[in-house]
């Protein structure tokens, strides 16, 4: 069974024409879907997962790139967190990493570095309550799935997985081990964001409809930059071999929480579609010259690609993927309701029943920020911000994981979430594909999300 649905899984992504729609449709709840097959359960739902409070999150830290130094330093400001181990396929990022833990007064964590397999043995330790991953894409779900297995909390970075298969494996692993597994969404705790949620629930936007956000990053300088990662220009080897959006979730999560994705609706289908790919051989060409192996080489990530999710109770969500074109960043951001609207990018801006056709003045705008600041930034926003991190927002989720797993409630992100979020990697993948025709969400959840409430406005006192 397992060979027949890789099999399948493989034939959908690559879209190969012969065995694309026919097979596809005998999948189909409606005519036109494309529709891919489920496993089956073999453990518990963990929709609310509560599990036995900790008194102090001991984390193993893997991957000490760019994003795991970042971490490693912010963890040292994050209340109740002790990092007790630390792993880097480079042995020089250990003993710097260890040297950042030391620097800071704190006890020395134990290092792995002996070769790609090491952090299984960081996963192994008793003194491990959290596997914190922070290594590249292809990482993220072999580290998490281990972890769990070895009975560990798991949080990795984002995209928790890169295909449906991982998906499914990290459902079924924590629901048979009965583990957090979070992917690390820190989106959803950036300032903007925290407020709109906020709004959104007081429902100041009246029902809100439609939604956009986005990943758009000029990338291109670290995608061919030679010296980055022991895995290799890793980001580059992705864009080579994948199209749609392979990086869906700093736009979808923050807006999947204020439709109460996986609570109380559901992503039904997507269409999706991307231009030709031009700007990453242009740009190879020009900096690495016509004759490297980086310009001669095929990419089938498309510069831009537009995906437009449905959700079953009729809402729509617009997610873009840039990372390739010359221009300035943006996550868009926005919601649009019955009664007004809010958008982040360009810049931050609302509209507002009775005179929705014009902006907020800025004196309006500063405000409404005021009277609907969520409680998570008031209580450690300007701790946040000192510590830094993405302007704060790394800290806010950090402390709030950390908060919750002291005090043994359910995460604000679950294993559902980590999954619905991360399957448009590769369900944007076949909708490109077959010319942008509708793909289904699966239904990570199987069925919880009916009675499972929307996340509400969180705190940490
Ligand atoms: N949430 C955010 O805002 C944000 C920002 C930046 C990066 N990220 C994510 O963080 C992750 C890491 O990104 P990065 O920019 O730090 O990449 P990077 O290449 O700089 O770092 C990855 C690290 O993992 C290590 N590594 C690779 N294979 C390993 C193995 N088998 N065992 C142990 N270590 C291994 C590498 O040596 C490297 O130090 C990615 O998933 C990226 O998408 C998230």
């Amino acid at each position: 069974m397992k060979t027949n649905r890789r099999n399948f899984l493989r034939t959908a992504a690559a879209g190969i024409a012969a065995a694309s729609l026919a097979d596809f449709k005998s999948f189909a709840s409606s005519p036109n879907s494309i529709r891919l097959p489920s496993p089956e359960r073999k453990g518990r739902s963990v929709m609310g997962l509560a599990c036995e409070p900790l008194k102090t999150v001991r984390i193993g830290l893997v991957g000490l790139g760019m994003r795991g130094m970042d971490t490693l330093g912010r963890l040292l400001y994050v209340d109740g967190v002790e990092v007790t181990a630390i792993c880097d396929v480079i042995p020089e990022r250990v003993v710097q990493g260890k040297k950042v833990v030391t620097d800071a007064g704190r006890k020395e964590p134990v290092g792995y570095s002996n070769g790609e397999e090491d952090w299984m043995n960081l996963c192994k330790r008793s003194d491990v309550d959290l596997v914190y991953s922070c290594t590249p894409w292809l990482l993220h779900t072999p580290v998490s799935v281990y972890a769990m297995k070895q009975g560990k909390h798991t949080a990795t970075e984002v995209p928790a997985a890169t295909s449906l298969e991982e998906c499914w494996e990290l459902v079924n692993t924590a629901e048979e081990t009965q583990r957090h597994c979070m992917m690390l969404e820190n989106c959803c705790y950036d300032f903007f964001e925290l407020n709109t949620l906020n709004m959104a629930r007081q429902e100041v936007f009246g029902e809100i409809m439609h939604a956009e956000g986005a990943y758009i990053h000029d990338l291109r300088w670290l995608k061919f930059d030679k010296e980055q990662g022991s895995a290799g220009m890793w980001r580059l080897k992705f864009s080579r071999d994948h199209n749609g959006n392979p990086y869906p979730t700093h736009g979808l999560g923050p807006v999947a929480q204020i439709f109460g994705i996986n609570r109380g609706d559901r992503m039904d289908y997507l269409n999706s579609i991307s231009t030709n790919q031009v700007g990453m051989s242009l740009y190879a060409k020009e900096k690495l010259g016509p004759d490297s192996p980086e310009a001669r080489q095929t990419y089938l990530l498309g510069d831009m690609n537009t995906t437009v999710i449905r959700t079953l109770k009729g809402k729509t969500i617009m997610l873009q993927h840039d990372t390739t074109s010359p221009r300035p960043y943006s996550r868009i951001h926005m919601v649009v309701g019955t009664k007004g609207m809010a958008r982040k990018y360009p810049e931050q801006q609302i509209a507002l029943e009775p005179k929705a056709h014009e902006w907020l003045s800025k004196e309006d705008f500063d405000k409404m920020m005021a009277d609907y600041e969520h409680p998570l930034s008031k209580q450690i926003g300007e701790k946040a911000k000192k510590v830094g991190g993405h302007g704060g927002m790394d800290f806010i989720m950090d402390s709030r994981l950390s908060y919750c797993l002291r005090k043994g409630l359910p995460l604000d992100q679950d294993v559902y979430d980590a999954a619905t979020w991360s399957s448009i990697v590769e369900l944007s993948n076949i909708s490109v594909n077959n010319r942008g025709n509708s793909v289904d969400v699966p239904d990570f959840t199987r069925g919880a999300w009916v009675d499972t409430k929307p996340l509400g406005i969180v705190t940490i006192e």
